[in-house]
């Protein structure tokens, strides 16, 4: 399954929808940090593919240095992608875990963080466990964390539904944002009350088989890339995979 996922980050490059997302949530965490106040910076990062979003908005911030950061991810390529961009930038509060995100484990170390990234997630899981995501969202948080999340609006729309989720567990809403010709939508919530314990060994989520996952219903996401006529160079490139024996 985490393969396929490789496929999708190629829609990166091919779908400006996806780009508008990308940057929306950068300023976001540039944003986030700009309010910090001064000294480290936790991060934690669920299913957080090449890590682009947050290493894209750390390039040239004057704190990237501040940032403590891990970035949980099952998918092994996208994992080493992720870490050979974290050492041509030269940051070295940045560590990728392969591993299940959905686990609260997966986070030992690393919290409480002043930012959650949960992008890319909420379209990919049932709306029971994206409620107990919520719910448990706290458990990740240092005081006045940020979360910064992504779903489609697709139909039914359950972003209103989120949005009080984030208001019963404890947040305020810093911003809503939709990108235009999308059904995309980037939401940024703040942690208002006294952030519960950290509960090791509990179970966050877990990702649906792609034909059940409520994005599949928006048309997009891994199926889309892969129906879309092929551009000339993924063309070139899937030819010169396909020529590429297996290793033993
Ligand atoms: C829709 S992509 C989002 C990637 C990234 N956060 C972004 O927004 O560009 C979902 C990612 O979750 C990863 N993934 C799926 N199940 C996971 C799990 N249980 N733990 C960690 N990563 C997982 C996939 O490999 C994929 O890279």
């Amino acid at each position: 399954m985490p393969e396929e996922w490789v496929d999708w980050h190629r829609n990166y490059e091919e779908d400006p929808s996806m780009g508008a997302r990308l940057r929306e949530v950068q300023s976001q965490i540039r944003a986030a940090l700009d309010r910090a106040p001064s000294g480290p910076f936790r991060v934690v990062s669920a299913c957080a593919g090449d890590g682009r979003d947050l290493l894209g908005a750390l390039v040239d911030h004057p704190r990237r240095d501040d940032v403590r950061a891990l970035l949980i991810e099952l998918s092994p390529t996208l994992v080493a992608a992720g870490r050979a961009r974290v050492r041509s930038m030269g940051v070295t509060g940045v560590e990728f875990a392969q591993g299940d995100a959905g686990e609260s484990n997966a986070y030992l170390g690393s919290v409480p963080a002043n930012l959650v990234l949960l992008c890319g997630v909420f379209g990919n899981i049932t709306d029971e466990d994206l409620r107990n995501t919520v719910d448990h969202a706290p458990e990740l948080c240092a005081p006045g964390a940020t979360v910064i999340w992504t779903r489609g609006r697709f139909a039914p729309d359950l972003t209103p539904t989120i949005r009080r989720w984030f208001h019963d567990a404890g947040f305020e809403e810093l911003s809503f944002s939709t990108i235009v010709g999308s059904t995309k939508s980037v939401g940024v919530h703040r942690l208002v009350r006294p952030p519960p314990p950290f509960r090791p060994g509990t179970r966050l989520f877990t990702f649906l088989p792609e034909e059940e996952r409520p994005s599949h219903r928006s048309g997009s996401r891994v199926s889309r890339a892969s129906k879309r006529p092929l551009s000339r160079a993924r063309r070139a490139r899937r030819a010169r995979s396909a020529k590429t024996p297996a290793r033993p």
